[in-house]
């Protein structure tokens, strides 16, 4: 009886303010755990973590090895001084979409970033609330260890011009959207990047659109075509099966890099976007295999 007149005074309105706010926040924020399957999807682990056991997730210094020097992955924890435990979300969009450092410099592609670009704002945003949730660790940056004159950050700014376009690509209609294929190129293209080894490079480093998915050479050796071309022979069911385990229908086992993706993201897919991957490699135009 008593309890009435004390509800009635309560400061419903305050109460109200707060559950529409800290609503609007969660959203603002972006979702973590979304944030984490993004992650995945994209690799961000391998890159941006040492492979030897123990080593921290995400604290930078993994070595990558490329025709133009040595890259080591930065630390993209949220320690304030070695990770980007200082930055903004706008910072980390400008990285992700733009390529583009705090100070504006440009990043080297090989943060694969011109794929990276066609992420949704609402997927940055979530990328940014899970890295937030990642244990800072206090590991300094490594140089990068480039050949002249690759090693000049400023020439990125030409390579971009030539073979960058800053995302995201318009939304489809929603009826498209909803379609498996649509799904799958953005995990493949923009994701899951697929093609930054997939596709072949010209003597500049810029992709060979003309030969998307194609096949190309990496240090480590021959990347498969991804076309029908190859990949008629294999079922649906097969494809599957060296996404989610890495092994072949030969019996062949994918060795690196291609193990690595399989570790970090494909395996890591749910069924449905495994489906989508493989829907939308079944689209693809058909290419010769790389000589
Ligand atoms: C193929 C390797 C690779 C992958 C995959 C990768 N990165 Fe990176 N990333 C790099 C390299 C190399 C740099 C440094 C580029 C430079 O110095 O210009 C970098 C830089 C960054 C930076 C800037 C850090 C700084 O201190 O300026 C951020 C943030 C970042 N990556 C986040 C991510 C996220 C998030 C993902 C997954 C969506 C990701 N990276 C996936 C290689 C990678
Ligand atoms: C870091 C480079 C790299 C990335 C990124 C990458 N791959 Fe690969 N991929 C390779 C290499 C190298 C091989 C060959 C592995 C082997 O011979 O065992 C391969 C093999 C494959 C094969 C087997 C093809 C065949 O005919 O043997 C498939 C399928 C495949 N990749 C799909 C993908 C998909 C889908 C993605 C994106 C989610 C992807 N790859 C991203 C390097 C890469």
């Amino acid at each position: 009886m008593k309890i009435y007149p004390l509800l009635r005074q309560a400061p419903w309105h305050l109460v109200a303010t707060l559950l529409l706010s800290s609503a609007a926040a969660v959203s603002a924020q972006g979702n973590a755990v979304k944030g984490q399957y993004l992650a995945n999807a994209a690799g961000c682990i391998g890159c941006h973590t040492v492979t030897k056991a123990g080593s921290t997730p995400y604290a930078g210094g993994r070595g990558l090895e490329t025709p133009f020097g040595t890259f080591y992955g930065p630390n993209i924890t949220p320690d304030k001084e070695t990770g980007i435990g200082s930055w903004s979300e706008a910072d980390f969009k400008r990285a992700i979409r733009q390529g583009e450092r705090r100070d504006g410099s440009h990043y080297f592609p090989a943060f694969p970033y011109p794929s990276f670009t066609g992420m949704s704002d609402t997927d940055i945003q979530d990328l940014w609330a899970f890295l937030k949730t990642v244990p800072p660790a206090k590991q300094a940056n490594r140089e990068h260890e480039l050949r002249f004159p690759y090693s000049l950050r400023f020439l990125v700014g030409g390579w971009k011009l030539m073979f960058f376009t800053p995302g995201p690509a318009p939304l489809p209609k929603a009826e498209v959207a909803a379609s498996p294929v649509v799904r799958g190129a953005y995990l493949v293209g923009t994701l899951g990047h697929c093609g930054e080894c997939h596709t072949p490079r010209n003597f500049l480093g810029g992709p060979d659109r003309g030969e998307l998915l194609g096949g190309a050479k990496i240090p480590e050796g021959k990347v498969p075509n991804l076309t029908p071309t190859r990949l008629k022979k294999w079922s649906d069911e097969e494809l599957k099966e060296y996404l989610m385990t890495g092994t072949a229908p030969n019996g062949d086992i994918a060795v690196e890099p291609m193990s690595e993706v399989i570790t970090n993201t494909t395996s890591k897919l749910t069924a449905d976007d495994v489906a989508a991957v493989i829907a939308y490699l079944r689209t693809l135009t058909p290419r010769d295999e790389p000589k």
